[in-house]
């Protein structure tokens, strides 16, 4: 059976979500990682709730710490798109239904693409719970939304300038809300597995700051589509090899959680400022 094309196939997403939340247009998706789930609650005004699952195109989210909702929020003038969950390579999701989510915000109109996660730090000055600007990125992924037959016709084609991947004028509106948050690369990996300090090693040479199992390609396929970005990675624990303990998702979600209230306040501001 020949695969749907995935542009095709967000459009009827998007048109679905439009159906199921009375909402026409949104303006800004705001995409929850491990841990971020918390965050979406009082951010604004919630229109309406749907399971992501009742959308073409997404897989039930499995991973712990992600919640099976888009949430349509207002906040001020703007329509914002709460993605609770995320499709990951590591479940042996493709590239495109790893982007699936942002690709149908897009064309259920947003021009702002938040992206959350939750990342190792390699810095080791920054504390647990730290949230991070990302400034760049390094797709260490092997695969790209870009792999694959070229886009429907009137979409732009394959080679996509990734030269501000990472919105500096996004950036600025964070830093204006916070001017202590710092700035880092965030390095995204297949994952599945943590690294090994071996590889945070080498990472730490490439020059990224962050690492992580999602984000990367979600930012590409937001820039192919001319939808500006910003990302925000909360540091829940120091990487392998720099971290004094062992590494476990359930302290990742832990510190997220314990988060919850500094980055929704964050977010907040941020939205509001849009
Ligand atoms: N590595 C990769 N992904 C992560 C980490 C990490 O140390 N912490 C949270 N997500």
């Amino acid at each position: 059976m020949e695969e749907q094309d995935p542009y095709e196939l967000a459009a009827e997403a998007a048109k679905v979500l439009a159906e199921a939340t009375g909402v026409e247009n949104h303006d800004v998706v705001l995409v929850l990682g491990s841990g971020w789930a918390a965050a979406a609650d009082g951010l604004g005004d919630v229109v309406a709730d749907v399971g992501l699952d009742e959308l073409p195109g997404f897989p039930a989210p499995t991973v712990l710490g992600h919640r099976n909702l888009a949430r349509s929020l207002k906040v001020g003038e703007k329509s914002v798109l709460v993605l609770g969950g995320r499709a990951h390579l590591y479940e042996g999701h493709s590239a495109a239904t790893a982007v699936h989510g942002v690709r149908t915000a897009i064309a259920a109109g947003c021009e702002t693409v938040i992206l959350t996660n939750a990342a190792g730090g390699l810095n080791p000055a920054w504390q647990d719970g730290q949230p991070v600007l990302i400034s760049d990125q390094l797709n260490l992924t092997g695969t790209s939304p870009m792999v694959g037959p070229a886009p429907s016709v009137g979409l732009p084609v394959h080679f996509v300038d990734l030269t501000e991947a990472y919105s500096s004028r996004l950036r600025d509106i964070a830093k204006e809300v916070d001017p202590s948050l710092p700035e880092g690369i965030y390095a995204g990996l297949l994952g599945g597995a943590f690294e090994t300090p071996a590889e945070v090693r080498m990472f730490q040479l490439l020059g990224a700051n962050l690492v992580g199992m999602s984000t990367v390609l979600e930012a590409i396929a937001a820039r192919h589509l001319g939808a500006e970005v910003l990302g925000i990675s909360l540091v829940t624990n120091a990487a392998a090899g720099i971290s004094e303990v062992e590494l476990d998702h359930e302290d990742v979600l832990t510190v997220a959680a314990e988060s919850g209230p500094r980055i929704m306040a964050l977010l907040r501001e941020i939205l509001e400022r849009l």
